[in-house]
């Protein structure tokens, strides 16, 4: 390790009392962290009743063993409400104190608008601004780094980001669907980011200082057509933005090529992880806790292998829970807060990869 990046202090725009937000970065450090799954475990037992697949299809190919299945009664604001609670009670601020709301989900409640506005109204939050951001897999990563971005800005202390999705009422739970049905399953997880404008150091490679430290994120949308759902959108030469048709031509549910994003992934995770450590000069190693997206445990296995990491560096939940898409981040996050691997001062990344293609990297010391 270098110390390329030791102590940085914070600037001031010197001899003004404006505010410059390019020299005037603040601390942005996770103070809460909520998770919520529903109560209803789907096992792949389950799943070979309804479709022909069977346990040890999934579980050699995925390393999944059941995921979550949110109750009728429950929309996926519900799940990102109860995951924001969480967290508010863990950063010991309440709802009130919320200064910026930053979502990530690909099934919100409604067409329009986004969740983001109905999490702020169903916590009784201030009526700030409540942004969706649709980045897929990688949209954790994507609101981590907007979050740390709208804070330059100012007059921010508490940012509450989440990242919530409801994939099990978009799925195609017949044959033809097995290919995609198997993977997800529904979740939340969100994070409270203080923010001190005042802070006199900031989160480096080289310090203990808690905060967000960089980001690396992309996209390529030369990809998307190996993962998406065709409608309902507004495509040229279809005259409405959905029809009984679409239905029936299994327009509503993820078409994926498999194989390619799995290559993809397995590339782009691995490069994402050496490129930020390259640009703070450390190497992976040097990295306390890598948190992968969980899309399947043998791309994880592929990454951590390539980087040479030992398996209690890298969390995984995709057994228990599948691919939650927004929610893996912080679902990983909880597991590895509760197993005491993920504790004050520990380096950890995090990195993504999904449809899009889209991806992302978020390096922070907790
Ligand atoms: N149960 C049983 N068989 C299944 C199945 C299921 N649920 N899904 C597919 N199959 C069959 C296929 O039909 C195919 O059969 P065939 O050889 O007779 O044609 C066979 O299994 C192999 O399919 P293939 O798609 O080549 O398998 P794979 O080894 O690539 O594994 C995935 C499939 C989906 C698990 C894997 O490609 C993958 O995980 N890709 C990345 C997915 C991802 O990351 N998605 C989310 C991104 S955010």
């Amino acid at each position: 390790m270098n110390n390329h990046h030791s102590s940085v202090i914070v600037g001031k725009a010197s001899g003004s009392s404006r505010y410059d937000p390019v020299v005037h970065r603040p601390s942005v450090k996770v103070t809460g962290l909520g998770h919520y799954v529903p109560e209803k475990i789907v096992t792949n037992a389950d799943l070979a009743e309804l479709m022909d697949t069977n346990d040890e299809w999934i579980r050699t190919r995925t390393g999944i063993c059941e995921r979550r299945m949110a109750d009728i009664s429950q929309s996926t604001s519900d799940l990102a409400v109860e995951a924001s609670k969480e967290a508010l009670r863990s950063a010991g601020i309440g709802a009130q104190d919320i200064d910026l709301i930053v979502v990530s989900t690909i099934t919100p409640d409604y067409y329009m608008p986004g969740i983001g506005v109905l999490i702020q109204d169903k916590l009784k939050a201030p009526p700030v601004m409540a942004l969706d951001i649709r980045g897929q897999c990688a949209g954790f990563t994507w609101c981590l780094a907007t979050a740390d971005g709208y804070a330059r800005l100012g007059g921010m202390k508490n940012i509450l980001v989440v990242g919530a999705d409801l994939q099990t009422r978009i799925l195609d739970y017949s044959d033809a669907g097995r290919n995609t049905a198997v993977l997800f399953g529904d979740g939340a997880g969100a994070l409270i980011l203080r923010v001190d404008q005042d802070a006199q150091q900031l989160a480096t490679v080289d310090n203990t200082v808690s905060g967000l430290i960089d980001h690396e994120l992309g996209s390529d949308g030369s990809g998307c057509l190996s993962l998406y759902v065709k409608r309902p959108g507004m495509m040229a030469g279809k005259e409405r933005f959905m029809t009984t048709q679409d239905m029936d031509e299994r327009s509503t549910v993820p078409h994926m090529d498999g194989r390619q994003v799995f290559k993809h992934a397995t590339l782009k995770m691995e490069s994402l992880v050496r490129s930020l450590c390259k640009k703070h000069g450390i190497t992976p190693d040097d990295i306390d806790v890598l948190i992968p997206h969980q899309a399947n445990f043998r791309i994880n296995e592929m990454v951590r292998g390539k980087l040479g990491l030992p398996h209690h560096k890298v969390v995984n939940v995709i057994d228990k829970y599948g691919n939650t898409t927004s929610a893996t981040l912080p679902l990983c996050m909880a597991e590895a807060q509760k197993d005491g691997r993920l504790v004050r001062g520990k380096l950890v990344m995090t990195v993504a990869f999904g449809s899009g293609f889209s991806w992302g990297a978020n390096l922070l010391r907790w």
